[in-house]
């Protein structure tokens, strides 16, 4: 039957998701499926079973995309969607509450503090830079592709990065930073894929090392030892199945300089771009972007 495609939208993401939309529309064509690009920026989800679709591929990064309002909506038109369903959406694209669900499960995640917009007041931002060492990493509760971010060692520098962090959500998470190594773990069929280290000059892999440097390094293998690789597999599983999501996905984690493993966020709509993680780690598994695709198009329910 006929694919839909979602792409674009209107979170901060949009410019990556029309990215990610375009290889995945590319991929699904190789692989020989009738698939559509639909922008609901310009056009009604509504009208989707009207258009004659009958599975949703969806390429939708952030809020109102990844955060489980685009799947309720479809799973209540009875459109069959890729990925995680509404709670597993909800959850995950929330870094506050996936760190809680994770705490509450003995997982491993850095330390944290959460500030409101309708409650802050600065004068407590001393008192948290010295509970979480001295370094934070503040990040938007609800936001991707590290829009929004920042990495801050003074009171000042914590207090800017908390207004500029207060544009794009209400709730702001402050996390201790974690000094060493980042990696990914790409999860396909609800099985792990090759792990990916990723290095950059940048003070942290930003939005710019992520879509625009030609300086981050991509590590796969990444290097560990395998029998270490195969147990943080199996945590990353752990911590997606923690928040419910399913499918596919990517989860994120630093390792630091002692071996110590902290978890940090999972994407339930992880980018599909030329420079993305997924693709990557699947390539490394020998599975074709092609082939990529159509496995993840296979999630839907
Ligand atoms: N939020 C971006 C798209 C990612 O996780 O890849
Ligand atoms: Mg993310």
């Amino acid at each position: 039957g006929k694919v839909a495609v979602l792409y674009g939208g209107n979170s901060a993401e949009r410019e990556v998701s029309l990215k990610s939309g375009e290889a995945v529309l590319k991929g699904l064509h190789s692989a020989g499926i009738d698939a559509h690009g639909f922008d609901p920026r310009h056009q009604p989800l509504e009208s989707l079973k009207k258009l004659g679709f009958e599975q949703v591929f969806i390429a939708l990064h952030g809020r109102g995309g990844e955060d489980g309002s685009v799947q309720g909506l479809l799973e209540i038109m009875g459109l069959p969607h890729t990925g995680s369903g509404v709670l597993g959406s909800a959850l995950a694209m929330d870094k506050v509450r996936t760190k809680q669900v994770w705490q509450s499960l003995g997982l491993p995640t850095a330390g944290y503090r959460v500030v409101n917009r309708d409650d802050f007041d600065s004068q407590t931002l001393p008192e948290i830079l010295e509970a979480l060492g001295g370094c934070v990493m503040v990040k938007p509760a609800q936001e991707g592709s590290s829009i929004g971010m920042a990495k801050v060692s003074s009171v000042d520098e914590l207090a800017t990065a908390v207004k500029t962090a207060f544009e794009y959500d209400a709730e702001v998470l402050l996390e201790q930073y974690i000094v060493g190594q980042e990696y990914t773990v790409a999860i396909l069929e609800d099985r792990a894929l090759p792990m990916i280290r990723m290095e950059t000059p940048n003070t942290f892999y930003d939005y710019e090392a992520k879509y625009q440097s030609n300086t981050t390094q991509y590590h796969c293998p990444c290097g560990l030892e395998d029998e270490v690789e195969s147990r943080l597999q199996a945590v990353s599983l752990k911590a997606f199945d923690a928040v419910a999501a399913s499918g596919w996905g990517r989860v994120d984690l630093m390792i630091n300089d002692a071996g110590d493993v902290f978890l940090l966020e999972v994407n339930t709509v992880p980018g599909m771009t030329e420079k993305s993680l997924v693709p990557m780690a699947a390539k490394a598994a020998g599975i074709s972007f092609a082939e990529l695709t159509l496995r993840i198009l296979q999630t839907a329910g």
